[in-house]
């Protein structure tokens, strides 16, 4: 039988036309599919495997999956952390000539866990901060760029480990939109939707008995909007000074970027008495990623790059280069590297190189401080393998792992 769809994609993919289009998604045999730990959602979602890479395919209407399928490409294309869009499959048909609802393909982004699969038995107040700075992070992160979310929830949105902390990416982007600027209404309103939503989740997780008894749902609803509101202050708010106190204009970019935040440019004007008021433009999150990108061509999350960078700065000034480039070179093929290499393959899966450098260092750390001396890179990274890593379950795409595995 000749199976016709029509496929929107940017990268024409023909190992897409093999998948069984004129089966509704529910129903698809479980050989093309790939079991990984998936949020909450209205429609049905499922991943497959092609030629080595793994897809989300959620089913869903027209309209919707264009309108999703174009903001998700924006946002790739200003490098905002969300998934990557891939194609729209529409005009589907069962056999018997039923129409089937079209469907968005993402790219299944590696290493994310939905926030359920983060917890094994309950959901710890120090988990719930870590999930709620780094999801007030991504709210204020889109909010810079102009976009405005309007469902942002914890199943909204992927998580992936970055140096003990997390980062989160956009998942659903269905009701976004991407504007020039957003007006304080919107960024409240986007807020609110965010505060109501995540006050249903955490009465969902209690009711299933899954939220730690200290956890008060209206608590954390409320607190990631207050987290929300100190970042969002503490990189727009304008500062008054004296002319003579002009390095209070540097010592605050500096802040902003140890925060991860760029600055592209400061606005000045004249104040009463001839003091100055000063804003600052932050333009973009991601300082220590694209330095460490510049440097090394590694990609990590803000965290991790954070951590890499620290080890690459110290790395120079004991090797004593002078040159940058040159030492981030070295840095990359005599220490970064060899350590990543160490690794043996059945544990590759087990977490991406930059997060298994980052949780090495640590561990070095720890050893040093235990034996009141320094035990050295390489005898930290037997220890880590042989007493640590062995121990963690995969987190990369894997087959076949139920999310209670999926489980640190
Ligand atoms: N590219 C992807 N990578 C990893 N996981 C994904 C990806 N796309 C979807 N998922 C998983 O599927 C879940 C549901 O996806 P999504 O939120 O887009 O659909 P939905 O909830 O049905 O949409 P809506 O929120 O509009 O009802 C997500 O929470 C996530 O766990
Ligand atoms: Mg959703």
């Amino acid at each position: 039988m000749l199976v016709t769809v029509r496929i929107t994609s940017a990268l024409i993919d023909p190992a897409l036309l093999d998948l069984p289009w004129s089966t509704p998604l529910e129903e698809w045999p479980a050989d093309h599919l790939v079991a990984l730990p998936q949020g909450i959602s209205r429609h049905v979602v499922r991943f497959v495997k092609l030629a080595g890479t793994v897809y989300a395919v959620k089913e869903t209407g027209e309209r919707v999956a264009e309108r999703e399928y174009d903001l998700l490409r924006a946002l790739e294309r200003i490098g905002f952390p969300s998934v990557e869009a891939v194609a729209i499959v529409a005009d589907r048909h069962a056999p018997d000539g039923e129409p089937l609802d079209p469907v968005l393909i993402t790219r299944h982004l590696q290493f994310s866990l939905p926030y359920r699969a983060l917890f094994s038995h309950t959901l710890r107040p120090e988990t719930m901060a870590r999930l709620l700075d780094a999801l007030a992070a991504l709210i204020v992160r889109m909010h810079i760029t102009g976009f405005f979310w309007g469902d942002c929830s914890l199943s909204n949105t992927l998580f992936r480990r970055d140096a003990g902390a997390f980062a989160a990416y956009l998942v659903d982007a269905e009701t976004g939109a991407l504007h020039a600027k957003l007006s304080n209404g919107q960024r409240g309103e986007d807020l609110e939707i965010a505060r109501v939503n995540i006050f249903g989740e955490a009465l969902d997780l209690q009711a299933a008995g899954l939220l730690h008894e200290s956890i008060d749902p209206e608590v954390v609803s409320e607190e990631v909007v207050q987290r929300y509101e100190r970042l969002w202050h503490e990189i727009t708010y304008e500062q008054e000074f004296q002319r003579e106190d002009r390095h209070h204009v540097e010592s605050r970019i500096r802040r902003l970027n140890e925060m991860g935040f760029d600055v592209a440019e400061v606005a000045m004007s004249l104040a009463d008495r001839g003091a100055f008021k000063v804003r600052p433009k932050v333009v973009d999150a991601g300082y220590h990623t694209r330095r460490l990108l510049r440097l090394t061509g590694l990609d990590a999350e803000e965290n991790q790059a954070r951590r890499l960078l620290n080890d690459l700065d110290t790395y120079r000034a004991e090797s004593d280069l002078a040159d940058e480039q040159q030492a981030a070179h070295r840095w990359l093929t005599e220490v970064f590297e060899p350590v990543v290499r160490a690794v043996p393959g059945h544990l590759r899966r087990k977490l991406e190189p930059t997060e298994l450098f980052v949780q090495v260092i640590e561990h070095r750390w720890r050893l040093s401080e235990e034996a009141g001396r320094d035990v050295g890179l390489a005898l930290a990274v037997q220890s880590f393998l042989a007493d640590v890593l062995v121990h963690r379950p995969d987190e990369q795409a894997v087959l076949g792992v139920e999310v209670t595995q999926a489980v640190s």
